[in-house]
């Protein structure tokens, strides 16, 4: 069998077609509708958040999170320094400085001794901290029972990203409820997608009235066009709400998917001293993606090589993120770093992990796996 087999691409078919094609037909086309509304309600009804609101964009979720939070010129923003871009990238828009925490190496998710320290720092020297923004990072929960009395003890609200973590729980409780504000993203490579949009979550009404007014263009409710505060055009639009649902409907199937991947690649390298799999025994994760973690001084082999490898077969895996107190753009920034993040970087390789990848791919991957293992 041939073909490029993706990381995690969108998992869409006859449902996703039937239900954007009656979204079509209904006449709904422009920006909000019905669909927009439903989905929001059901994304909330599933999490277990009061109020949601569908956006254009995980990144966008996160901006108007920290602006309605206060976050702007003089005031501080924390963030995971293992994480996508687009999370600290938010708190730059803002106008706020983003600082650096690092990670626990056995999830990549916020090490809380090292964000205990960031904020007694950014405390002792009296800066104003407008929010910690905490990811939950490939799907696995950060740790709330021991992060969140530690924000609450510096007056830091949370801004929880769950841009990749929608189904996965913390000791049973949803991810996306843990922050005053929650986001998640459904871009295309994401456990279930709009092919781009995101959402915010929260149980606080008038935060998330603000947040919905911001999203559309800040319009006065007024018959002109009347603007007190610089608004965004951050809204979801109708077709891609009614992709969301269809996708929405799935996401238990596609989790089932995902976790069997996970345990296919975690009996592939049980035998394999030195290789250990990122988040690994989290009964809750979503098993957004699956990531090794190789120590080289005990495999003989990198990260690298399997993952060159792999690519010489057309199987695409990556690197885990590079971090972002080593990014050129936060070059500067404060941070507080044990050298964890850095470590997987070096070490880490995510694998193809999409629902979309059926028996035949994985056998692939498999096979292409136990190859690069018996040459060593
Ligand atoms: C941790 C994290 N935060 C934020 C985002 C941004 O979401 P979006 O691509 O929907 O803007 C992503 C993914 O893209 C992400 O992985």
């Amino acid at each position: 069998m041939t073909g490029r087999i993706y990381l995690s691409p969108p998992d869409v078919g006859p449902l996703e077609e039937s239900y954007v094609l009656r979204a079509i037909r209904s006449g709904w086309v422009a920006p909000l509708g019905p669909e927009v509304e439903a989905f929001e309600r059901e994304v909330a009804e599933r999490v277990g958040a009061k109020h949601a609101l569908a956006l254009n964009s995980g990144t966008s979720a996160l901006h108007l999170a920290l602006l309605v939070l206060g976050a702007g010129p003089g005031s501080v923003v924390v963030a995971p320094t293992m994480t996508f871009a687009a999370t600290a990238n938010a708190a730059v828009y803002t106008g706020a400085e983003p600082v650096f925490v690092d990670c626990d190496p056995a999830t990549g998710n916020m090490d809380v001794s090292a964000l205990a320290e960031m904020l007694d720092m950014l405390t002792r020297a009296g800066e104003k901290v407008a929010a910690v923004l905490v990811a939950d990072m490939f799907g696995t929960c950060a740790d709330y029972d021991e992060l969140l009395p530690v924000c609450e003890a510096a007056g830091a609200p949370v801004v929880e990203d769950a841009a990749q973590a929608l189904g996965a729980t913390y000791r049973g409780r949803p991810a996306a409820t843990f922050g005053r504000l929650n986001a998640l993203s459904f871009n295309g490579n994401k456990i279930i997608t709009t092919s781009g949009g995101g959402m915010l979550l929260s149980d606080d009404e008038a935060l998330l009235a603000r947040c919905r007014h911001l999203a559309t263009q800040a319009r006065e409710p007024v018959p002109h066009y009347e603007h007190v505060d610089v608004g965004y055009n951050y809204r979801l639009s109708n077709l891609l709400a009614a992709l969301g649902r269809a996708q929405l409907h799935r996401l238990d199937g596609m989790m089932r998917r995902r976790r069997l991947l996970r345990e296919r690649y975690s009996k592939l390298f049980s035998g394999v001293p030195g290789v250990r799999l990122l988040g690994d025994g989290d009964e809750g994760s979503n098993c957004w993606l699956t990531s090794i973690v190789v120590d080289p001084e005990r495999t003989g082999w990198s990260a690298a090589e399997l993952g060159a490898h792999l690519a010489a077969r057309d199987i695409e895996t990556r690197h885990v993120w590079k971090p972002m107190h080593r990014q050129p753009v936060f070059a500067g920034c404060r941070a507080v770093v044990t050298g964890a993040s850095d470590r997987l970087f070096a070490q880490g390789l995510t694998l193809p992990s999409g629902s979309a990848l059926d028996d035949d791919r994985l056998a692939r991957v498999v096979g292409a796996v136990e190859q690069f293992l018996d040459a060593r």
